[in-house]
């Protein structure tokens, strides 16, 4: 017994070390063709070798020696839809920062500031960050409202909600714990305002802070199922960049209508050309992507 034992392990090591095959041009297709169709995401040829490391590292993890054997495991396995979270978050670009695009951080803090005050003593103001990555962009949303709030003497009656196609960068979010690094360069007050050490050289996000922000896993893809309505800023930066052009169309057009009469959409730079969503009025800066929702009177 302790022989096969002793055998397999060998074996399972031999397998560890070896190189997968290369992918060929129909197999690339297929992974192609499926992501794209369950994400919106597109893998141009030149990321290839991409698309074969992760798989190759996913695959050499649960034992599985084929693209095809893969494959039909993610596609109709007894575990696909939890193979597939996994391949995933795996497959997506997550990088992210607070503060990330100070120009669009400015705009939004314009945009509150010059608001009938009234208007934001009643009603708490709903921001959403789509495809929130970890929650830097969340939270620094969070931030940017609560400093506009106190420069205007007003209670914080705001909300956050970030979303994003990956469960474990969710996970992360929720949990609002970032490595010390990710604070360097920022604004010394706002450190301190918003961010207390925890342990291991980490850093956690201030409890009022969090409270105010949610997440949910969220495919732009299912728009039409989200719950989210009448938003005021919606933020989506760093996301359509890997679309094709009529799918950023498509998810503008709807995330246009999540916007409250007034709301303000931000995109990230380059993100949308050569194209007015309907319904929405571009506004400056120039190097900043926005637009706010025409009222209906406006229409
Ligand atoms: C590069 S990060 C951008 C993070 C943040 N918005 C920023 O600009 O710093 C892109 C995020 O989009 C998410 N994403 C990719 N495809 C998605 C989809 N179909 N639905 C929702 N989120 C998606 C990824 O998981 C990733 O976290």
């Amino acid at each position: 017994m302790a022989q096969m034992h002793n055998q397999l392990s060998a074996a399972e090591g031999t397998w560890a070390l070896r190189r997968l095959p290369d992918m060929d041009e129909a197999q690339f297709n297929q992974w192609q063709t499926l992501l794209e169709h369950r994400t919106g995401m597109t893998l141009t040829a030149d990321r290839r070798s991409f698309l074969e490391t992760n798989l190759g590292i996913r695959m050499r993890e649960i034992g599985c020696s084929s693209y095809q054997a893969y494959y039909e495991k993610i596609v109709s396995g007894p575990d696909a839809i939890r193979e597939w979270a996994t391949l995933v978050d795996r497959l997506t670009v997550q990088e992210t920062r607070f503060f990330r695009d100070a120009d669009a951080f400015r705009l939004v803090a314009d945009y509150v500031l010059t608001r009938p005050r009234e208007q934001l003593r009643k009603r708490a103001l709903e921001a959403w960050s789509v495809g929130c990555s970890t929650g830097e962009e969340p939270y620094t949303l969070a931030m940017i409202l609560n400093e506009c709030m106190n420069q205007l003497a007003l209670q914080p009656l705001f909300g956050v909600t970030g979303s994003d196609i990956s469960q474990p960068a969710i996970e992360k979010a929720r949990l609002g714990q970032y490595s010390a690094r990710k604070l360097l360069g920022m604004d010394e007050d706002l450190k301190a305002r918003y961010f207390r050490p925890a342990e291991r050289n980490t850093v956690e996000i201030v409890n009022s802070i969090r409270e105010r922000v949610c997440f949910a896993r969220l495919n732009v893809m299912d728009l039409g199922k989200a719950p989210m309505h009448g938003m005021n800023i919606i933020f989506c930066q760093n996301l359509l960049i890997y679309f094709r052009r009529w799918r950023r169309r498509d998810i503008v057009k709807r995330l246009a209508e999540r916007l409250a009469p007034g709301g303000l959409l931000v995109l990230g730079q380059g993100e949308l050309t050569d194209w007015q969503p309907p319904g929405l009025q571009r506004v400056p800066p120039e190097h900043v992507l926005a637009w706010i929702k025409r009222q209906p009177d406006e229409e």
